[in-house]
């Protein structure tokens, strides 16, 4: 089934003298449990098409259904509610709050959300959701206190805290050195094994490797759109270990 589908999407920014169609006449599927790539070169429309898809940008024109809704009838407070209910964020430059612990950055998302929570009930899945990236030693750390791959950890158990459908990650690795990279779209790749459905933007071919389909954008428009047989970062995780040992 489908989770979320796009029909002939643009999404134009007008300045007084030019208009840029940012994102152009976009048609895509994508299925529940996929892992995806979006790739393309700076200016491609990337971003835009994510925040699209995170009901955090409106279309100009065209359809998007996430979950057979259509997201573009819906108004400011169903637009919200669907966020919270559906969708996770992880952004390059981490956005966590500075001078607040990780354990109360991840807590966030659910002080905003309608399941009506008790504290207790917040704090148990908020340090659930920390042990779940690895991060169940660090939950009092700030993230100045943390290197920027426990940073991002922390990011992804925020996103994953309301229990998303889907996680939309816009360039996860960008700040990230190789290993750490690895380390990142491990916990992707486990989370996608039980269930969770990803689209990672990323410049590296490398890293969109680890997906299972990669969708190339050009000028805002998909230009390519494959399928792929994923290597498994466990496993380069492993043989670096190895090599270390040796
Ligand atoms: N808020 C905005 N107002 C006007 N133009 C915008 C806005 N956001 C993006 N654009 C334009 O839309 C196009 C696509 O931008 P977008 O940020 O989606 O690209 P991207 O593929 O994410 O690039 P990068 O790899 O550099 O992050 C660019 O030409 C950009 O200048
Ligand atoms: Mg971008």
């Amino acid at each position: 089934m489908p989770i979320l589908e796009l029909n002939d999407i643009t999404r134009v920014y007008r300045s007084e003298s030019i208009a840029v169609k940012a994102v152009d006449s976009v048609s895509m599927t994508i299925s529940e449990k996929e892992f995806v790539a979006l790739m393309g070169s700076s200016g491609s429309g990337k971003s835009t098409l994510m925040n699209i898809l995170g009901c955090l940008d409106k279309l100009t024109s065209g359809t998007y259904l996430l979950m057979g809704e259509d997201v573009g009838k819906m108004n400011k407070n169903q637009l919200s509610g669907i966020r919270n209910r559906m969708i996770g964020f992880v952004f390059q430059n981490f956005h966590l709050l500075p001078r607040t612990t990780a354990l109360e950055n991840v807590e966030l998302p659910l002080l905003y959300s309608r399941e009506k929570l008790s504290w207790k009930e917040i704090r148990e899945r908020a340090k659930e959701s920390l042990k779940i990236v690895g991060l169940g030693d660090r939950i009092n750390h700030t993230p100045n206190q943390l290197s920027g791959g426990q940073q991002q950890r922390v990011a992804i158990a925020r996103a994953l805290v309301t229990k998303p459908k889907i996680l939309l990650a816009d360039e996860p690795t960008g700040n990230l050195d190789s290993k750490t990279t690895l380390e990142i779209i491990d916990i992707f790749q486990k989370l996608n094994d039980d269930g969770l459905t990803i689209l990672m933007v990323t410049h590296e071919p490398d890293v969109a490797n680890f997906t299972g389909r990669q969708i190339v954008l050009s000028d805002g428009k998909i230009i390519s759109d494959k399928k792929n047989k994923p290597v498994s970062a466990a496993n380069e995780l492993e043989k670096i270990r190895l090599r270390n040992d040796s």
